[in-house]
């Protein structure tokens, strides 16, 4: 067992222990390093100021780079990882391309944003050669600028097409890294602090369950980015720990015939990529879920465990039956997701027991699904409201219909009577506006910022006809 958490920032080698491991990466950088390239502005994932490169080993023990928001990554997090900052992307006093590109099409004015948008793009480069206004826009979703204007920046991406390697990884001894990391990771980790603080690391799923027996009252911890938040909100802080997304065993994302298999560690880019293929409509839910620097760190385990009514994905796992895997020192069970929730963030979850996997049945070639979320800004920001529509059809008539609405009440809502005015029936324009109509009945929703509870009604009606409008049955 290790007790302390081993990382690599740019070219250093860090060793941390103790209750300095509870802190969030952006503040460690800022405060303890001096490190002040890394902004921090909203500490809730929302502007990406703190935008650095993480690589952390996957599966096959590789170094992989992505970018994430340093103000939800606790340094407990990034044991055996390798943190690149803005200090750490220029080379011998001359900038990264992306920093020069920034400058010469005067992508910054009073600057606070910029690390950010120059990690994000330094990001870019490394992933491809050519760049378009979409791809850019698409990659810097995650991070936002209140004074320059997003055209600059765009220009910025669109001067780096073509830059010529080598690139910015090259210059670190990746293989080294690995090579080190390689042989840490065969232990476990266990940090104690002074003040009761405690972290457990465990090298594996069965390790993982003896530990949630044996102490059910650490907090799991996957990517953190609802749990970060509500450390850096001090509404629930991160003291008391067990950190799982590192647990390739239940990580993994594989379709399996008529099923795709998500590990409840994958996390919302590896999904995004699985779904690409084998469920459009998801994928394309998922490519406004959050940001790139969210998706990168956030997992469908955490999404599930989080239970806010208004979770993206929940309303494509409910109307698929998805089946949650729980897994305990004593077995294994499967619930039906339809069954799970039983109230406002109440579940049926046993408190030695984790999430393990989400069996997600595909739509069969006779079905037709429909995935809405409804929110005032496209990308990175929270649903309004959000539906999901899976029908089957035979001859024109509808014989199958589940429909589940999130955003209308305490938990995802099952349409039952909708469905059951459109099983039966022609798909015409009448039968889906008569149950929108039906729908508004079965939900209760709430006035908040987001929406008054009319307008929450009249968004699920309308998206019935449009879900008309758009789709045609299989
Ligand atoms: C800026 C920002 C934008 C966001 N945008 C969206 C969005 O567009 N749509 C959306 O739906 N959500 C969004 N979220 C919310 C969040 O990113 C997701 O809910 C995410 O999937 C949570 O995953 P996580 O791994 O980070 O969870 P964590 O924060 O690690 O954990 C969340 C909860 O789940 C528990 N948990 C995690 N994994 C397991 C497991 N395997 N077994 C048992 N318990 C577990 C934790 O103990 C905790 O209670 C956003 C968050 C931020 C900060
Ligand atoms: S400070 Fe805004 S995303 Fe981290
Ligand atoms: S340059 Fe000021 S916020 Fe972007």
């Amino acid at each position: 067992m290790r007790e302390k958490i081993v990382f690599y920032l740019n070219h250093e080698r860090i060793e941390i222990a103790g209750a300095e491991a509870f802190q969030p990466l952006s503040t460690w950088l800022r405060y303890r390093k001096g490190m002040t390239g890394t902004k921090v502005v909203c500490s809730e994932g929302d502007c990406g100021a703190c935008t650095v490169m993480l690589g952390w080993l996957n599966a096959h023990g590789k170094l992989e780079y992505r970018i994430v928001d340093a103000c939800i990554q606790f340094l407990f997090q990034l044991d055996l990882c390798h943190v690149i900052t803005v200090e750490g992307i220029s080379e011998g006093g001359h900038l990264h391309p992306a920093q020069k590109a920034m400058v010469e099409c005067f992508g910054s004015q009073c600057g606070f944003c910029t690390p950010g948008f120059v990690m994000a793009l330094a990001d870019l480069t490394e992933k491809a050669e050519t760049h378009t206004s979409a791809t850019i826009k698409d990659k810097l979703a995650g991070n936002l600028c209140r004074c320059t204007g997003y055209e600059a920046i765009v220009k910025a991406g669109l001067a780096l097409n073509g830059i010529p390697s080598p690139k910015l990884l090259e210059r670190f001894d990746r293989k080294a890294m690995e090579e080190e990391f390689n042989v840490l990771a065969t232990h476990s980790v266990k940090i104690a602090g002074a003040n009761g603080e405690l972290f457990f690391k465990p090298q594996n799923l069965d390790e993982a369950l003896k530990l949630r027996a044996a102490l059910p009252q650490l907090k799991i911890v996957a990517g953190g980015t609802d749990l970060g938040v509500q450390h850096n909100k001090g509404k629930s802080l991160l003291t008391q720990v067990m950190f799982i997304a590192h647990l390739h065993e239940i990580a993994e994302v594989k379709q399996l015939g008529e099923t795709l298999e998500i590990g409840a560690a994958a996390n919302w880019s590896d999904v995004l990529a699985a779904t690409e293929q084998h469920l459009p409509e998801l994928h394309a839910i998922l490519k406004i879920f959050a940001a790139e620097q969210i998706r990168n760190a956030a997992t469908i385990g955490g999404n599930i465990i989080n239970a806010s009514p208004i979770a993206d994905s929940l309303p494509c796992l409910y109307v698929l039956g998805a089946r949650l895997v729980l897994t305990s020192i004593s077995g294994t069970r499967e619930v039906d997701i339809n069954a799970f929730y039983t109230g406002y963030k109440r579940f049926d979850l046993q408190p030695n027991e984790i999430l393990t996997k989400v069996i997600l049945p595909l739509p069969a070639n006779d079905a037709t699904v429909g995935l809405y979320k409804v929110s005032k800004r496209r990308d990175l920001d929270i649903s309004t409201v959000t539906l999901g529509l899976h029908l089957k059809t035979r001859a024109g008539k509808i014989t199958e219909a589940q429909l589940a609405a999130g955003g209308v009440g305490a938990t995802i809502v099952r349409l039952r009577s909708a469905e059951k005015a459109l099983v039966g029936r022609e798909w015409s324009e009448a039968t889906f506006a008569q149950a929108g109509q039906i729908a508004t009945s079965e939900i209760s929703p709430q006035s908040d910022v987001r929406g008054s509870a009319e307008f929450r009604k009249v968004l699920v009606k309308n998206l019935f006809l449009k879900f008309y409008a758009e789709r045609q049955p299989v």
